[in-house]
């Protein structure tokens, strides 16, 4: 008996997050990560100011990027650059925040990874 519902649950908690896994929806710009920047970035990346001459308000300026080139590179978030600044906390500046918590940044990933990548 008690093996039985071992057995069971172990089955409905993997079919459970391979499905979630499956299911789930890329995250989106304007619903899931937007807000984030505004609340963290773009007072520095918006109309007032342009860090590093990076505007961080739409996905046309994020393709551009600033001095040092695009801010994210489609399907990989490991080469992108807002990501990698992000990881090395270099982003926000220190001393500044809010900062970026840890399940943000991998919501940034994923967004990024879900990207088509292009050629
Ligand atoms: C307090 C102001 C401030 C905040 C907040 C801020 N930044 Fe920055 N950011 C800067 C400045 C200034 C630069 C220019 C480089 C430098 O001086 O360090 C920069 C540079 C960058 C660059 C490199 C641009 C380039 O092409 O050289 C990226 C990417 C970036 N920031 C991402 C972010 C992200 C993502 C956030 C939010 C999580 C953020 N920044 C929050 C001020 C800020």
């Amino acid at each position: 008996m008690r093996m039985r519902f071992h057995l069971l649950l172990g089955g409905l908690l993997t079919g459970g997050l391979a499905e979630g896994m499956a299911w789930a929806e890329a995250p989106d710009f304007q619903k899931d990560i937007l807000p984030i920047f505004e609340e963290k970035c773009i007072r520095c990346h918006g109309a007032k100011r342009k860090g590093g001459k990076l505007d961080m308000r739409t996905m046309e300026a994020l393709h551009l990027g600033g001095d040092t080139g695009p801010a994210l590179k489609p399907g990989n978030a490991k080469k992108s650059l807002l990501i990698e600044l992000i990881h090395y906390k270099e982003m926000p500046p220190k001393k500044e925040g809010p900062f970026v918590t840890a399940a943000e940044l991998d919501l940034m990933r994923e967004w990024i990874n879900a990207m088509p990548e292009k050629k």
